[in-house]
């Protein structure tokens, strides 16, 4: 017997599934708020590190606190080698999202806390992934280019040692300050999809690492996380920016979707993508000839996709859209643009298991069926 159809809310859209004090999106507005601060004021006066215990902890640390969890982030730096030799196996061939996705489940077996699902434990775990997640997407950039493992250092704050770890050698204080405002603005944003797929896993009260590992898997996908490698490619694919007018309307007469715009929340400008486009804005002066083009079609697309579709859809910039540029400005390759995105996402998605955890439901949506019923078996001969 069939029930009368319910209301469908395909891709949940519109549906609250918690209650939450992490994030406050405002998508009306344009406006972004972690633990109540907004997104411009922690670009501007924060750092990762202390965005990661703002998120974890609920409040902005004192010095003592904030030294010790530093400490804590250090001491998990490294990787253990049978992790790294994954990486090492796989990382030449494989996609880097999906090797990034196989080493940090990999990691659990050798997290001294796996079968400790204590708040306590989970707070460690997740310390342990804010920290290895970089290392791995280090170590994966490494082995694609050739390059030997570079163990991380001490001495250095999370993203500086990260460009290390890449790089083989310190960044430069513009290169290290800019990767960390992009590593602070993508750190969290509610329940976007793959925070949602994380709790999703950790809801079944499966554990943290298999709930990131979830998380790692839905941020893959061109529709979002790997929305900003997509836009570049594009950008690339333009040319010059005299080709970029062509190249939109085609693309939307042929009704492509141009990366980097539209949100299902943000009906206004993404206020992330607003302090990226100042910051490529501001570093235009010192850009190579390479970052300057990609940036003089970015900003070209920007103008003729607000001009079309920004008032009239509410399709504006995202996040993703202006990354490249700056990405490809501090010289990591767009194979790591996604990687990256989940390197800053770790202390959001464990923000969210944390909390919601506190009050653990399992989610377990329905689904109108409209297929068959009571259909007869017939053996397989006689079909
Ligand atoms: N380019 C062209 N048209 C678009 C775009 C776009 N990027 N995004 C939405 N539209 C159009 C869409 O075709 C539809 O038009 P119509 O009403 O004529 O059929 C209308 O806008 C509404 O689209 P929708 O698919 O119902 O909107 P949604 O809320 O499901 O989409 C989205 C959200 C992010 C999936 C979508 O905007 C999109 O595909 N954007 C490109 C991918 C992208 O940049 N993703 C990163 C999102 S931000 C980072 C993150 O959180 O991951």
């Amino acid at each position: 017997m069939r029930t009368k159809k319910p209301e469908i809310h395909l891709g949940l859209e519109g549906i609250y599934m918690a209650e939450t004090s992490i994030c406050s999106v405002n998508g009306i507005e344009g406006k972004l708020y972690y633990r109540g601060y907004s997104i411009e004021e922690l670009a501007k006066h924060s750092d990762f590190e202390e965005v990661c215990f703002l998120l974890l902890n609920g409040y902005l640390p004192k010095e003592k606190e904030f030294l010790s969890f530093k400490d804590a982030l250090v001491k998990e730096r490294d990787l253990d080698p049978e992790v790294l030799q994954v990486i090492t196996d796989t990382a030449g061939k494989g996609l880097p999202m999906d090797v990034l996705r196989t080493a940090v489940s990999l990691s659990a077996i050798y997290d001294p806390d796996v079968k400790d699902n204590s708040k306590e434990a989970n707070m460690r775990k997740s310390i342990r992934l804010i920290s290895k997640i970089s290392s791995i997407v280090a170590a994966i950039g490494r082995v694609r280019d050739g390059e030997e493992y570079v163990r991380p250092e001490k001495k250095l704050g999370h993203v500086e040692n990260f460009l290390y770890m890449l790089n083989g050698e310190k960044p430069s204080e513009s290169e290290r300050r800019m990767l960390d405002i992009m590593f602070v603005l993508h750190a969290e944003h509610s329940s976007n999809a793959s925070t949602f797929s994380t709790i999703v896993t950790g809801a079944t009260l499966s554990d943290i690492y298999s709930a990131i590992t979830s998380g790692i898997g839905t941020l893959k996908g061109p529709l979002h996380g790997g929305a900003d490698e997509a836009a570049l490619r594009m950008m690339r694919a333009i040319g010059k920016p005299e080709n970029t007018v062509k190249y939109i309307n085609d693309a939307l007469a042929g009704k492509q979707r141009i990366m980097g715009f539209g949100h299902r929340v943000y009906k206004a400008y993404d206020p992330r993508a607003r302090i990226i486009r100042g910051y490529l804005e501001e570093l235009r002066e010192h850009a190579s000839p390479e970052v300057e083009n990609l940036t003089a079609i970015a900003l070209e697309a920007e103008k003729l996709m607000i001009k079309k579709l920004g008032k009239a859809k509410g399709i504006w910039p995202n996040v993703d859209f202006f990354s490249g540029p700056v990405y490809t400005h501090i010289g990591i390759p767009s194979s790591l643009f996604t990687p990256l995105f989940a390197a800053s996402r770790v202390p959001g998605w464990c923000a969210h298991m944390l909390e919601y955890w506190e009050n653990n439901r399992l989610i377990r949506p329905l689904e109108y069926y409209t297929g068959k019923t009571n259909v007869k078996y017939i053996s397989m001969t006689k079909r």
